[in-house]
């Protein structure tokens, strides 16, 4: 027998191992000021792409009035208790119905935070008859949604529509056999990669197959499609979207998260998702907040024709100048280097020490050996200048990198931590 803290305190799990080295730097970095462009990291200012502020809402007058004002008004308490004893307002369901009626679906439901939702919504969906099919670089809300399903699943290859072909056929010979019924998962825009959930393809299969689909759309909502209502909007297929999903914690620089469908999918789901009956209702300010965001992204398109002007300089200004950034089609702008994990780390320090840009990197195992991803966040509050001045430093980056320059030990030492 071990004693559990013993054993915790040994093994600290896959990210924990790099506490010492990395902990205030690479990991729990804290940027401080106003959600912003330039912030200051350890005490010095940085031009930052790490935050999912895409509208440049976190900061805008309104929505800082708004949130100030609903909790001026209600406190942070308010409402007390579940929805579902005693945490109902009808400013909740206007939220609701507001967001139902964006994402052009008859009903829509609030969660307090969009992973638990998720999680939640995947949990109550299914019996252990029902098959699901996801995709293999869903987020791990839907992963962990997974866990607790005790029917069967089937992954197939991220975007890969002829596999997908091939799991539904297991998957409906599957159901078929056990009564069941069959619920394809994806995501509208992959939050690393940039790509979308190829839903136009994915929609064709129900000629061929019975299935409902679910998208995650955490980072389309509010960025894409011609309303902002979303990638299912993007592709002209939102009708054929069975379940639609958000959170308020990227385009709408809030926390809280909807799902929207069918008025009986919604109505069952929001007297089944455990995470939302056994849980606090979404406090006051937050749905005041969402209230005002939610107006705002509807009433000035000009936030997120900004936001892809910017998306869009960035993206072809870094295409023009050789850098690979994969496949995008969203904002979300990777930019691949070929380097060792200790490379990638130098070139983080030189990134924030010398040429004061602050952006998150990804590394083995997230992509494959070898491989290094810049994730850059282009919001509707950067400026052209930003767009520039960072294109001219990853081009100083790839020659430095090119030269070996970041092989040394030496860069180490700038390190202020
Ligand atoms: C694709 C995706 N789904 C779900 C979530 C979780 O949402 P929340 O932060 O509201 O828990 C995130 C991250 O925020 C995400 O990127």
């Amino acid at each position: 027998m071990v004693d559990i803290f013993d054993r915790l305190k040994n093994v600290k799990g896959p990210l924990g191992q790099y506490q010492n080295k990395a902990e205030g730097y690479f990991m729990f970095p804290e940027l401080e000021g106003e959600i912003a462009p330039r912030m200051k990291f350890m005490g010095k200012e940085v031009l930052t792409w790490s935050l999912n502020n895409y509208l440049g809402l976190a900061n805008h007058p309104e929505v800082r009035k708004a949130d100030a004002e609903g909790a001026a008004k209600f406190g942070m308490a308010a409402p007390m208790g579940a929805r579902m004893m005693s945490g109902q307002t009808k400013y909740h369901k206007e939220l609701e119905d507001k967001l139902a009626k964006f994402v052009n679906k008859p009903s829509a439901y609030l969660m307090n935070f969009g992973y638990q939702g998720m999680v939640s919504i995947i949990d109550s969906l299914l019996t252990r008859k029902d098959v699901v099919v996801y995709d293999s670089e869903s987020h791990a809300c839907i992963l962990d949604g997974l866990r607790l399903h005790i029917g069967k699943r089937f992954v197939y290859p991220h975007n890969d529509i002829d596999n997908l072909r091939k799991q539904l056929e297991r998957a409906t010979k599957l159901a078929e056999a056990q009564g069941g019924g069959v619920l394809v998962i994806t995501e509208g825009v992959f939050g690393m990669a940039g790509d979308l959930g190829h839903l136009d393809k994915i929609v064709e299969l129900k000629k061929d197959f019975k299935f409902r689909l679910m998208i995650d759309d955490a980072h389309g909502f509010g960025t894409m499609g011609k309303t902002g209502a979303g990638v299912g909007e993007h592709y002209g297929v939102q009708d054929q979207v069975d379940i639609y999903f958000a959170t308020f914690a990227k385009s709408m620089a809030g926390i809280g998260a909807f799902v929207a469908s069918e008025t009986e999918i919604v109505d069952y789901l929001k007297f089944n998702m455990r995470s939302q009956i056994f849980a606090k209702s979404l406090p006051m300010p937050m749905v005041i907040g969402a209230l005002k965001r939610l107006e705002l992204l509807q009433n000035n398109p000009e936030l997120k024709d900004k936001l892809w002007e910017i998306t869009h300089a960035l993206q072809n200004g870094l295409r023009k100048e050789g850098f690979d950034i994969g496949h995008t089609e969203s904002p979300v702008t990777p930019v691949y280097f070929s380097g060792s994990v200790p490379e990638g780390t130098n070139i983080v320090i030189d990134l924030r020490e010398n040429h004061k840009i602050f952006c998150s990197i990804v590394v083995y195992p997230v992509v494959p050996k070898g491989v290094l991803m810049l994730r850059l966040i282009p919001t509707a509050v950067h400026t052209l200048d930003d767009v520039n001045e960072t294109i001219e430093v990853f081009k100083i980056i790839k020659k430095n990198l090119d030269a070996g320059k970041y092989m040394s030990e030496e860069m180490q030492s700038m390190k202020v931590v």
